[in-house]
């Protein structure tokens, strides 16, 4: 399998911190090591470097602890991006402050109708757009996901409050194929899952309880939490190359190396 040079977005967990709940893994009472956050930030960073992958960076703003999750930024696809609109209004702020680095970026910009948490709940695999809905997402806005992209939308349905964005119940390992939980589905998006993916990695209920599903392939190698024991094994028997990184402060927001990670798809013309 041949890894794809990638270029994400991220943001320094700078103002990182649990202040409210809006996920089950979210408790504003348990105590969070903020610089031990910024430290396993910092690998999750060189681990893409180390792989030859190019890692932009946002400034992160004070008052919004969430913010270093940069998949929730937007879609970037094919040199278009779709800013976000956020469910909770805790982190409402971020989407201006992303939709600004889209647009200096120079990608052609987009305005969301409906609420959307980007490449949280919205995935593209092999020419299709997975889109969660559920929790987030709404599923209004998978019409215009279409209408910009491009691409043929997939709903899919998350039923279970702690896998509450797509990225922490399904994860693309290449253009072929994803591994996923089961059971975060309804059964109706579960036979389509079957349909379009035969040859999915199927998580346990032990691998995801560690987001072990909140990882980032690049065709080769998959970075992912280092507790998700069991999904690493089951990925290096399929052949791709495990890269197990700690992010035990930011699972306290209910984040992941996904989570952490946007990914930026140029237009054809590189722009
Ligand atoms: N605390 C954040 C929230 O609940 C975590 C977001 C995680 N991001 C993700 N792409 N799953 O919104």
């Amino acid at each position: 399998m041949d890894a794809i040079s990638q270029r994400y977005l991220m943001c320094r967990p700078t103002y990182f911190a649990v202040d409210y709940a809006i996920n089950p893994w979210m408790d504003p009472t348990a105590p969070v090591d903020a610089a031990l956050a910024i430290r396993q930030w910092e690998t999750l960073r060189q681990v893409y470097l180390d792989l030859g992958h190019t890692v932009e960076e946002i400034d992160p703003l004070p008052g919004l602890p969430d913010m270093v999750f940069a998949a929730n930024g937007g879609t970037v696809i094919d040199g278009r991006a779709l800013a976000v609109q956020f469910r909770d209004p805790q982190r409402a702020d971020e989407a201006p402050a992303y939709r600004a680095w889209f647009e200096a970026a120079g990608f052609e910009m987009h305005d969301p109708k409906h609420v959307n948490e980007g490449e949280g709940d919205i995935l593209l695999a092999g020419g299709l757009l997975l889109a969660g809905t559920g929790f987030r997402t709404a599923h209004a806005s998978h019409a215009q996901l279409q209408e910009i992209f491009g691409y043929p939308v997939v709903t899919l349905q998350l039923v279970d409050p702690r896998f509450y964005h797509l990225d922490t119940a399904l994860t693309v390992l290449d253009e072929r194929t994803v591994a996923y939980l089961p059971e975060a589905f309804s059964p109706g998006s579960q036979a389509a899952l079957r349909r379009l993916f035969p040859d999915a990695v199927l998580a346990t209920a032990a691998d995801a309880e560690v987001l072990g599903l909140n990882a980032v392939s690049d065709g080769r190698h998959v970075v992912l939490p280092a507790q998700a024991t069991n999904l690493a094994a089951a990925l290096r028997d399929r052949g791709y190359e495990t890269i197990g990184v700690d992010l035990s402060e930011l699972l306290k927001a209910g984040g992941g190396p996904k989570c952490c990670t946007l990914r930026l798809r140029q237009g054809k013309a590189g722009k």
